[in-house]
């Protein structure tokens, strides 16, 4: 396992990170879960991700539970807030008020004392920057959150915040968790330079685009059971987003090229996104502990210079001249 600094910061992340987002504390159930967090950590992945909204703090519950049997030290713990977390007008965003009462609670499901890397789900555009700032400021000074960072925040906002945490004299934000993958490379464009410019790590969701960068949805075939593309309740944003025949076509040729490489398409996928200078480690999240097992050999994939140009131009998604 390979671990990166997060950014320009001093905490290191494996480049493989444990997700939990429809998985731990919802669809796996929890024997399973616990088996990926020990195959997870066993293998070298050194940090977990989950939010507060996952399955209304579900996600979280189940985590704190299985993290009882390991050192706290030797783990980064990620969560997140923003969503909604009950129906009152306070329940959700970026306000000081709401940051504050969900760290608690976050920290209570978790069953810790404090969260390594506290993250900002979305904007709020109703909440002045300043007034998330200064919370995640001064829940850094009391110990509960040691970085903050964003999520799917524009750059311009992550420059803002970034200028503003300096001009206030608090902590800026050290890291962005961004949607990246070959199907979706919208971050080349604007966010990673800011990212790069400022000193933030990228820390990528969905780099297998919900499992359709396994191989394993054929163009032309429905879904197997058991998937999240056969599942109604979990397939809206893959399908609208990643499974149109020409897509899964072209996965099918990416399939061909891992082959060659010795490599399972998942592990290319993962090892593309871990390419990009601006990215610290992608996310992955599974439902079974083989899964994990596959994914967790894309930390040790060195794709050669012409196969990852050949992926990008397979993919097009960025302006040539931002890819690295
Ligand atoms: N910040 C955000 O807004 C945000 C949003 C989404 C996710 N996230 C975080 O990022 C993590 C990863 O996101 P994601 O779950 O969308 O990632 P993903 O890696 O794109 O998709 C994961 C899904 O693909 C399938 N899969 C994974 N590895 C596989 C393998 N080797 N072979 C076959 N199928 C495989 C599994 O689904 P099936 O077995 O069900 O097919 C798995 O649940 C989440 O757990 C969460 O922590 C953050």
């Amino acid at each position: 396992m390979e671990y990166r600094n997060l950014g320009k910061w001093g905490v290191k992340l494996s480049t493989i990170g444990l997700g939990s987002y429809l998985t731990i504390g919802m669809h796996v159930d929890d024997e399973t879960a616990a088996e990926c967090v020990k195959v997870a950590f066993d293998g070298g992945i050194n940090w977990i991700d989950t939010a507060n909204a996952y399955n209304r703090g579900q996600a979280e519950i189940a985590l704190g539970k299985i993290l009882q049997d390991y050192e706290r030290d030797d783990y980064v713990l990620a969560t997140k807030v923003w969503a909604p977390m009950g129906d009152g007008p306070n329940d959700r965003g970026l306000s000081a008020k709401h940051v504050c009462e969900q760290c608690h609670a976050s920290l209570q499901r978790l069953q810790t004392d404090y969260i390594d890397l506290y993250q900002c789900h979305r904007p709020d555009p109703e909440t002045p920057l300043e007034e998330t700032i200064r919370i995640m400021d001064d829940l850094s000074r009391q110990g509960k959150v040691l970085y903050w960072g964003v999520s799917e925040w524009p750059a311009a906002m992550i420059q803002e915040a970034c200028d503003l945490a300096k001009a206030m004299g608090c902590r800026p934000p050290v890291s962005n968790q961004p949607r990246y993958s070959l199907m979706w490379r919208e971050p080349e464009e604007q966010v990673y330079p800011t990212c790069l410019h400022n000193g933030l790590g990228n820390v990528v969701f969905s780099p297998l685009a919900h499992g359709v960068l396994t191989g394993k949805y054929e163009p032309g075939q429905a879904p197997a059971e058991g998937t999240r593309a056969a599942d109604d309740t979990q397939n809206s944003i893959m399908l609208d987003l990643y499974f149109s025949d020409q897509q899964l076509r072209t996965v099918q040729q990416m399939k061909e090229m891992a082959g060659d490489l010795g490599l399972t398409c998942a592990q290319l996928a993962m090892a593309w996104c871990l390419k990009h200078p601006a990215v610290t480690s992608v996310i992955s999240g599974v439902t079974k502990v083989s899964q994990l097992q596959d994914n967790i050999g894309a930390a040790e994939a060195d794709i050669p210079d012409d196969v990852y140009q050949k992926l990008c131009e397979m993919f097009p998604g960025a302006a040539e001249s931002d890819a690295p």
